[in-house]
């Protein structure tokens, strides 16, 4: 029975446990040494970010576009003249006439129009006639759509 133990704890065993003890810690370490990598593996996906970051120049078009719109809505729009008004919510239909819109510097067109009266007109722009849809789809205030329409009557007699 003692010898048994004594066995187990003869100076070759506890060397033989010793070695264990210290594969054990080697292996940990390296388990430990591989999670650091699995850690290294996660960049990819901060290169992931990188890529995006790469991209915003894309991205950052919306950005400005829904800015814009904001801005608008926010009253930013208070400080523009009326041909500034004009120009960013009227001229991409007014310039060109398209889907039929009378063309700014039309006289006739726009005498004819003008014959329901300056009130009627703005409402009109602000509610959206026929292809036009309400206040040329902008955000302005009720003030700017009517300086906005002044604006093209007065570039158009
Ligand atoms: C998407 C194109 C489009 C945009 C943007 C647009 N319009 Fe128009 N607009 C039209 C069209 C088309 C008509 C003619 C509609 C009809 O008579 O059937 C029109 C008509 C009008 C009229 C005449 C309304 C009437 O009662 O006869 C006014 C005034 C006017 N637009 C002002 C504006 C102003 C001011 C802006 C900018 C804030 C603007 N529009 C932006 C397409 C546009």
């Amino acid at each position: 029975m003692s010898e048994a133990q004594d066995e187990t704890f003869s100076p070759r065993n506890i060397t033989v446990l010793g070695g264990l003890l210290l594969l054990a810690i080697f292996l940990g370490e390296v388990v430990i040494g591989q999670h650091g990598d699995d850690e290294m593996v996660a960049e990819p996906v901060d290169t992931m970010e990188d890529i995006t970051m790469r991209l915003q120049p894309v991205v950052s078009l919306d950005k400005m576009r829904s800015s814009m719109t904001v801005a608008s809505a926010a009253g930013d729009t208070a400080d523009k003249s009326p041909d500034q008004l004009y120009q960013s919510a009227c001229l991409a239909c007014h310039s060109t006439g398209a889907a039929g819109a009378p063309k700014i510097g039309d006289a006739a067109a726009w005498t004819t129009r003008l014959g329901k009266g300056l009130d009627a007109l703005v409402s009109s722009a602000i509610n959206g006639i026929g292809a036009m849809p309400p206040r040329g789809g902008s955000q302005f205030s009720d003030d700017q759509i009517r300086a906005a329409v002044e604006y093209i009557l007065a570039e158009s007699n």
